[in-house]
C-alpha cells in the first residue's frame, strides 16, 4: 500500500531527526501499538533503541512469552523482560475500585520501568505507541469536556520524572492504520491482527478485586473462549473479545453434586476505533458450545452469561 509505505519513510525520517544519536527506551505492552512503534523506531535508529517489557502478571495466557519470542527471535531488537507479577498482584490484593486499580498499576509500572531504564542508562527519549483516539479520548469524551471516563494506562508521569522526551510516531493514526503499518513493516499477520488489550490487563476484568487464583481461573476461561472464536473463524470479524470473572457465586449442579461457583461473562464487540461499539451477534449454538466447554474445563466457574450491551451506554471493558 503506497500510502503506508510513504508514511513509513516519512516517520523514519522524522524519528531520526528528532532523536539524533541519543538512546531511546520503549515500553512494550504485548499489544500491537507498542510493538509497531518499537519496530518502526528500530528501523529508524537500530540499537539506539532498547525495549522493556514489564510483565505485571495480568496478561493473557502466553501473551508475554509470545512478544518476547517475536522480538528476540524474529527481529533481534534489544529487549529486557522483567517478571514483576509478584509486586503487582500483592499491591492489588483487596482493591476493588477500578480507578484505584489503574492508579496502582500505572504507578508501579513506572517504578519498575524506571528502575530498568536506569540500569540501561543514558536514555534521552521514551517511545510510546499512542494513537489518535488515545489522544482525544484521554482529553475529553461523551461525559463532557473535563470528565475522565477511564484514566488510560500509559507511562504518563515518567517523562517528567526521568527528564525524558517523548517519541510518539503513531499519534496521527487510527488502529486500522497501525495494523497496515505493522504489515508494511513485516510483522506477522497473527500478531498484527491481534485484538486490543488494555494496559491494566486482566485486573480490570476481575471486578471486585483480584487474586492469583481468580486470575488463573479467568485466564483459562479467556483462553478457551478465544480458542473457540478462532476455530469458528470469527476472530477477525470481532474488534475485541474477552472473558470477565464476576465476583458472584451461583448454585449449579454438576454430576451428582451441587456446585457454588463463579459466573463468567463473555464480551465481544465490533468497532472501528474503540470509541463506540456494538455487541457481537453470535449464533446461539456458538455461545452454548463455548459455555459448555468453559464450565466443563474450568474449575471454579459454573455459569456463563453473554453481555449484550453496546457502547454507549456501556463501555467495552467492565471497569
Ligand atoms: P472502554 O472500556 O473505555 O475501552 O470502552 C475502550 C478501549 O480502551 C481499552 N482500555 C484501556 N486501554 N488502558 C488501556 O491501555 C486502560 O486503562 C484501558 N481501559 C480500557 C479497551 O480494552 C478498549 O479497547
Amino acid at each position: 500500500d503506497w500510502t503506508m509505505a510513504a508514511f513509513r519513510d516519512e516517520a523514519i525520517a522524522r524519528i531520526r531527526e528528532q532523536v539524533g544519536s541519543e538512546k531511546v527506551i520503549c515500553a512494550l505492552s504485548g499489544g500491537v501499538d507498542s510493538a509497531v512503534a518499537a519496530v518502526l523506531i528500530h528501523e529508524a535508529i537500530g540499537d539506539q533503541l532498547t525495549c522493556i517489557l514489564v510483565d505485571h502478571g495480568l496478561m493473557r495466557m502466553n501473551e508475554a512469552r509470545d512478544v518476547v519470542d517475536m522480538f528476540r527471535g524474529h527481529y533481534n531488537i534489544p529487549l529486557v523482560d522483567v517478571d514483576a507479577s509478584e509486586t503487582f498482584i500483592s499491591a492489588l490484593e483487596g482493591v476493588t475500585d477500578p480507578e484505584r486499580k489503574r492508579k496502582i498499576i500505572g504507578s508501579l509500572f513506572i517504578d519498575v520501568f524506571e528502575a530498568e531504564a536506569e540500569k540501561i542508562g543514558g536514555a534521552a527519549f521514551l517511545a510510546q505507541g499512542t494513537l489518535y483516539p488515545d489522544v482525544i479520548e484521554s482529553v475529553s469524551f461523551t461525559g463532557g469536556p473535563s470528565v475522565t471516563i477511564k484514566s488510560h494506562h500509559n507511562v504518563g508521569g515518567l517523562p517528567e520524572r526521568m527528564n525524558l522526551k517523548l517519541v510518539e510516531p503513531l499519534r496521527e493514526l487510527f488502529k486500522d492504520e497501525v495494523r497496515a503499518l505493522g504489515r508494511e513493516l513485516g510483522l506477522p499477520e497473527a500478531f498484527v491482527g491481534r485484538h486490543p488489550f488494555p494496559g491494566p490487563g486482566l485486573a480490570i476484568r476481575c471486578p471486585g478485586g483480584i487474586s492469583r487464583e481468580k486470575l488463573e481461573i479467568l485466564r483459562k476461561a479467556d483462553a478457551i473462549y478465544l480458542d473457540e472464536i478462532r476455530k469458528a473463524g470469527l476472530y477477525d470479524a470481532i474488534w475485541q473479545a474477552f472473558a470477565v470473572l464476576l465476583p458472584v457465586q451461583t448454585v449449579g449442579v454438576m454430576g451428582d453434586g451441587r456446585t457454588y461457583d463463579s459466573v463468567c461473562a463473555l464480551r465481544a464487540v465490533t468497532s472501528v476505533d474503540g470509541m463506540t461499539a456494538d455487541f457481537y451477534h453470535y449464533d446461539m449454538d456458538f455461545l452454548a458450545a463455548t459455555a459448555t466447554r468453559i464450565i466443563n474445563e474450568v474449575k471454579g466457574i459454573n455459569r456463563v452469561v453473554y453481555d449484550v450491551t453496546s457502547k454507549p451506554p456501556g463501555t467495552i471493558e467492565w471497569e
